[in-house]
């Protein structure tokens, strides 16, 4: 993956830095990031839209990963951003990220995190549902401030890795329905507001999505809806935004496209029926997170206790586990792996890496190819850079592991190893007597 190599001794290198020296640096589990691979796909999203000579906005889908310096990563790289919640957008601020180009998702924003909203200025709220519309009517005549706004449809299109399906009216806690007339009535209720812009529709069609055809079909639907509304209504929305979910490649199996061919037949179509419909061709908005940072990060683990189920299998255990990777555990998802301090060994066994967590389902990888391990060894688990972190908990109060960001040879601590006192830090004590009646 990107810039990793196998140095002279033997040990993985990520960014131009040992990963033995990483590990005995900062300690285990470590998460690694190699943030020239980030610049890349950020720049290659970018540059197809550029080559085509359409507008665009790549907005870096942060539930992925959210810390505040990739964020200043990502404002370097002029990409946008989605953020979903009050802490991903404070983050964002804090970080210094170009309030104007964040996009505000969620099924269920609050009206504290509206208001933050409007205060920093952000570019875009994609609203949900009607309950929303009422709230951000409320907060722009009150506030007499404009917003930027696009619906979140849902196409009736689900899509999960090679296929996808057609549902008639899809069944999603997200956004107005396409079919049913919600979208219309959103539509109506939104386009001629005072202080509401309405800038065009969203969809999000799922995640580690192999094939374009889906994004292809989501966007003919899209364009027809927002023709539709031009003829009725004589209104002209500017923007398409298609969500993101482009696959990446786990393991093996995985043969995911290049970011350039997924952008490039969106594009496609998007030029296609815009011409058919006679429609403006809008700008193409994305919302690429997986696609993005999943590759840039790998996981270091110290490897402690083995045991062997003789006739069955056997199993190493690493110092971290669900509580730094939920997915494997929660999604069933797959992984690869190396022993990062004998990266040249010839992979003599099968081992199943299991977790730290007093839980039987905490297996990091069913069947990983390993040399013998020992206990001490370093192993690598690739690809965990999009929601390993952002969905890592502290699970048998495990403290959450450090970040560090390599490039270029050089690597920098950006998200600090939780303490045991970090973990008690909110908690207060409690006596009967203190209780307040
Ligand atoms: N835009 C919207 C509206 C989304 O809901 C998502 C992901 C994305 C963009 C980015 O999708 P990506 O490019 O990362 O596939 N926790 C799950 C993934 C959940 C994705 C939720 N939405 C996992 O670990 O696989």
């Amino acid at each position: 993956y990107g810039t990793q190599t196998i140095n002279e001794q033997g040990h993985l290198t990520i960014g131009g830095t040992d990963s033995v020296a990483l590990a005995e640096n900062y300690g285990t589990p470590l998460y690694v990031y190699d943030i020239q691979l980030f610049r890349k796909r950020a720049r290659a999203f970018q540059q197809t839209f550029i080559d085509a000579g359409i507008g665009y906005q790549v907005a870096y889908a942060s539930k992925a990963f959210s810390t505040v310096a990739i964020y200043q990563v990502a404002a370097e790289e002029n990409l946008s951003l989605d953020v979903v919640s009050a802490g991903e957008l404070y983050t964002a601020v804090k970080a210094g990220f170009p309030v104007e180009k964040i996009h505000f998702h969620g099924n269920n924003k609050s009206l504290e995190e509206l208001q933050m909203a409007f205060q920093v200025g952000i570019g875009c709220i994609v609203v949900d549902n009607f309950y929303e519309i009422d709230l951000l009517k409320k907060l722009s005549e009150q506030t007499k401030q404009s917003m930027n706004i696009l619906l979140r449809v849902t196409p009736g299109i689900e899509a999960h890795t090679h296929d996808y399906i057609t549902t008639g009216q899809e069944d999603s806690k997200f956004g107005f329905d396409l079919k049913n007339g919600q979208a219309d009535e959103a539509f109506e209720q939104t386009y001629n507001h005072q202080y509401l812009n309405l800038m065009g529709l969203h969809c999000h069609i799922g995640s580690q999505i192999f094939d374009t055809s889906a994004f292809q079909l989501a966007s003919e639907k899209l364009l027809r809806k927002m023709a539709g509304w031009q003829q009725q209504f004589g209104y002209t929305c500017a923007v398409l935004n298609l969500g993101g979910g482009f696959g990446i490649r786990y393991t093996a199996e995985d043969q995911p496209l290049e970011p350039a061919v997924y952008v490039s037949k969106m594009i496609e179509t998007v030029k296609q029926t815009s011409e058919a419909l006679g429609y403006p061709i809008p700008e193409i908005w994305i919302e690429p997170g997986r696609s993005l940072i999943g590759d840039a990060g790998t996981t270091l683990y110290t490897i402690g206790s083995t045991k062997e189920v003789p006739g069955t299998r056997k199993y190493a255990a690493v110092d971290g586990g669900m509580s730094d990777n939920i997915r494997p555990a929660l999604y069933g998802a797959k992984y690869s792996s190396l022993l990062a301090n004998k990266a040249n060994a010839a992979m003599t066994e099968q081992y199943t890496i299991a977790g730290k967590c007093c839980e039987s389902g905490d297996k990091l990888i069913e069947q990983a190819e390993l040399p013998l391990v020992e206990a001490g060894d370093l192993l690598s688990v690739f690809c965990t850079g999009a929601y390993g972190y952002s969905m890592a908990s502290n699970y048998n109060r495990i403290a959450r592991p450090a970040v560090v960001f390599v490039e270029n040879g050089n690597h920098q601590l950006v998200v600090k190893r939780e303490t045991n006192d970090d973990l008690i830090k909110q908690d207060l004590p409690y006596s009967q007597k203190a209780v307040q009646r």
